[in-house]
């Protein structure tokens, strides 16, 4: 993703503030139009978690629409998950993607910087020349504050940020291997509002982790600006009891640094020396907001409206992701996605003369608290009075093995989500995939409401990780009895019990319809044939509701089993035979009585023999 030119100093400053590419734009010559518009056009700045999924978004709308995405990197690097590469769990190159998935929507990729907007003449200044728009949706994440902190700007090269994954990802994680034995990592966090309310806090578990292993006689010294933990505050500080060799100071933000001395400086004049540091800047929206005029009287980020993103300051240009204020909802992957999808609609509504859908976004973040457990967060919303006004927060009950499977098992959908196909996720050949052919599926009823769902389900409901159902064709009567039982905590998900609420909100009738007209894709997750072989003789106890075929019975409530993934399946089975799923609920006694005295591994067995059919 780095250009030979630049030499690895120079990427890491470069990367840093976004800064330095955007100056060498601006000083270019404007030598005319580059591409003129064909037909009406949507330019989306910002390839990003919340760009890149507008950019697809758009097209899956409505095809006629033209959508260019402006974006200097050449893959796209996820940072959730970066902080498994600081601990040596994760590879860089496991969260790197291409953007060709994007291609088979029919998005025109430039890799190229937005040097400026001009929001009257509705063009975007790149290299030499310029594009117009119809339409500009701005997702340029954030950039840093370094002249909050004396001496940052000067020491980028040593001390990291690691706050937008890539090269200086894999340079601290190199740092920090390279600390000795007794050594301190001290890492500061910035005030609120940041990116990723709770990254910072996995990160120190990904960093404690690694030191008790590798390294028993070093410590971890976190300066908090902020007075406590920002986000899931008890699940953490229950994690950190595994990890003495933390010591966390609230209300200590750091001022300085000086890497000569190796020392930062806090607001109370307090000097905390180190042997390595992960310094998180204060923050602020991407460059290329602040140009355009796109920010509020702060100067940091931009007021958008709740139902289009537009901007407050200029109709025509939107914006999603990191660099919006003004929403009740955290600077996450997940939101930024969400709003992706919603301005993607909205734009295309406005661009054919209709209202945008009233549509609230979604928010779900998990963080690794060790190599192998995670907890979550769970966020869900309403539109009220055009505003978004927060439903719900749920937390994990408690960090666990489970949750880490869903971790994994969100990242994997949405990826896939926001670039299209990507390495190791099949795309759901079929309404998605052939945008022009499928034609405008804002048309389609339902179909605004339930964009958001595909962030962990799928596009069009077609999950294809093992941890998260496929919900496509779902008969609706066990569509609408799931949401009811997921609101009621009759069924427990700290995932679906906020959304149930939303969906309720929103209408359950017409997103349970959307659904069940969905064409079903069973799921593509590898399954053991031994396990699927010796399942298929368990399986005849189940026959009798679920059918010889697993295909359900919907006018008994019983659902489709058949090609659901296997992980799921399993799941559900260990919900029920530990009378955790439903507790009570008469219908199920039957199934529950034969699923009690099954080992583990027979439920193995007959979750892969279901999963396993076509
Ligand atoms: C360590 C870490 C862990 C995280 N973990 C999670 C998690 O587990 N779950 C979660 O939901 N979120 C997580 N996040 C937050 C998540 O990464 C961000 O919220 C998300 O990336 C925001 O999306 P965005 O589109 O606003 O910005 P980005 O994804 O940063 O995209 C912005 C893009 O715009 C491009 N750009 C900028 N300026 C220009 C310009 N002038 N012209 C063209 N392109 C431009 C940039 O190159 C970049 O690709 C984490 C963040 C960090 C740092
Ligand atoms: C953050 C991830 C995530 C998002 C976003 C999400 N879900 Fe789910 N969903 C899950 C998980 C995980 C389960 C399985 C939970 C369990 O163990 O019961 C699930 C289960 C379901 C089920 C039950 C399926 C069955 O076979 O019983 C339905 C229905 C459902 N979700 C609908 C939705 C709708 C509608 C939306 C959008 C508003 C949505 N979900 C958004 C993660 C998600
Ligand atoms: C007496 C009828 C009956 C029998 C026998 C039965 N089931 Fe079920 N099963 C149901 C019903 C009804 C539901 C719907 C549960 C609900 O409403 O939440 C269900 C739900 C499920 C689910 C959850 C699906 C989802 O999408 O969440 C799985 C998995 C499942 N059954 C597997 C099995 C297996 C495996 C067997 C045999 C070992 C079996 N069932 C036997 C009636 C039955």
């Amino acid at each position: 993703m780095t250009s030979p030119l630049l030499s690895r100093r120079h990427f890491l400053k470069v990367s840093g503030t976004g800064l330095g590419a955007l100056a060498v734009a601006a000083c270019a010559s404007t030598k005319g139009e580059i591409d003129p518009k064909a037909s009406r056009r949507v330019i989306v700045v910002g390839g990003g978690w919340g760009g890149a999924t507008a950019a697809k978004y758009v097209r899956l709308a409505d095809p006629s629409i033209e959508v260019v995405l402006l974006e200097p990197n050449g893959r796209f690097v996820s940072c959730p998950f970066s902080n498994l590469v600081l601990s040596g769990q994760r590879a860089i190159g496991s969260l790197t993607f291409g953007y060709g998935g994007l291609r088979e929507y029919g998005v025109k990729l430039r890799q190229e910087t937005a040097a400026a907007i001009e929001p009257d003449a509705r063009r975007v200044r790149v290299g030499d020349g310029y594009l117009g728009y119809d339409r500009l949706i701005v997702a340029p994440g954030v950039d840093f504050l370094l002249d909050q902190v004396e001496g940052l700007a000067g020491a980028q090269d040593t001390v990291l940020h690691a706050w937008k994954a890539g090269p200086q990802t894999v340079e601290l994680g190199r740092q920090l291997r390279a600390m000795p034995d007794g050594g301190v990592f001290v890492l500061t966090i910035p005030p609120v509002a940041y990116r990723c309310p709770p990254g910072p806090y996995e990160r120190i578990c990904q960093v404690a982790w690694y030191l008790k292993a590798q390294k028993p006689k070093s410590k971890l010294i976190v300066l908090d600006a902020n007075p406590n933990i920002v986000s899931k505050a008890a699940l953490f500080r229950e994690a950190w009891k595994a990890y003495p060799n933390i010591d966390y100071r609230g209300s200590n933000k750091v001022v300085k640094v000086d890497p000569a001395t190796r020392e930062v400086t806090t607001e109370l004049g307090e000097r905390v020396k180190y042997d390595a540091i992960n310094l998180i800047p204060p923050q602020r929206a991407g460059a290329i907001a602040v140009q355009a005029d796109l920010v509020a009287a702060d100067k940091r980020w931009c007021e958008v409206d709740h139902v289009t993103y537009e901007s407050v300051k200029h109709r025509t240009v939107h914006v999603v992701g990191d660099a919006t204020t003004g929403l009740p909802v955290p600077k996450s992957g997940t939101m930024a996605n969400a709003m992706g999808k919603i301005c993607a609609n909205a734009v295309a509504s406005l661009m054919n003369g209709r209202p945008a859908p009233e549509v609230p976004p979604v928010n779900t973040c998990y963080s690794w608290v060790s190599d192998r457990e995670a907890i979550a967060v769970v966020n869900a919303y309403k539109i009220d009075g055009g505003k978004v006004v927060q439903v719900e927060q749920k937390l994990s009950p408690a960090q666990s093995t489970l949750y880490a499977r869903h971790a994994e098992g969100w990242a994997k959908s949405i990826w896939a989500d926001i670039l299209g196909a990507v390495a190791g996720v099949l795309l759901v050949v079929g309404v998605a995939a052939t945008p022009a052919a499928a034609g405008p599926l804002l048309d389609k009823p339902g179909y605004a409401k339930a964009v958001t769902c595909s962030a962990c389900h799928g596009t069009a409901g077609n999950s294809r990780s093992d941890a998260v159902p496929i919900v496509a064709g779902v008969d609706p009567a066990y569509f609408k009895k799931a949401i009811e039982d997921y609101a009621s905590g009759k069924r427990l998900s700290a995932e679906m019990e906020p959304f149930a609420k939303q969906v309720k909100i929103l209408g359950v009738d017409e997103i349970a319809a959307y659904f069940a007209a969905q064409p079903r894709e069973p799921t593509p997750v590898h399954v053991d044939r031994g396990a699927a072989e010796r399942g298929r003789a368990v399986a005849a106890q189940c026959a009798n509701c679920h059918g010889a075929e697993g295909q359900g019975d919907p006018a008994k409530l019983v659902p489709r089993i058949a090609g659901q993934p296997a992980g799921y399946i399993r799941n559900q089975l260990m919900l029920f035979k530990a009378e955790k799923r439903s507790p009570g609920d008469e219908p199920l006694t039957k199934m529950k009585a034969i699923l009690k005295p099954m080992l583990e591994g027979t439920l193995d067995d007959v979750a892969a023999y279901y999963a396993s059919l076509r």
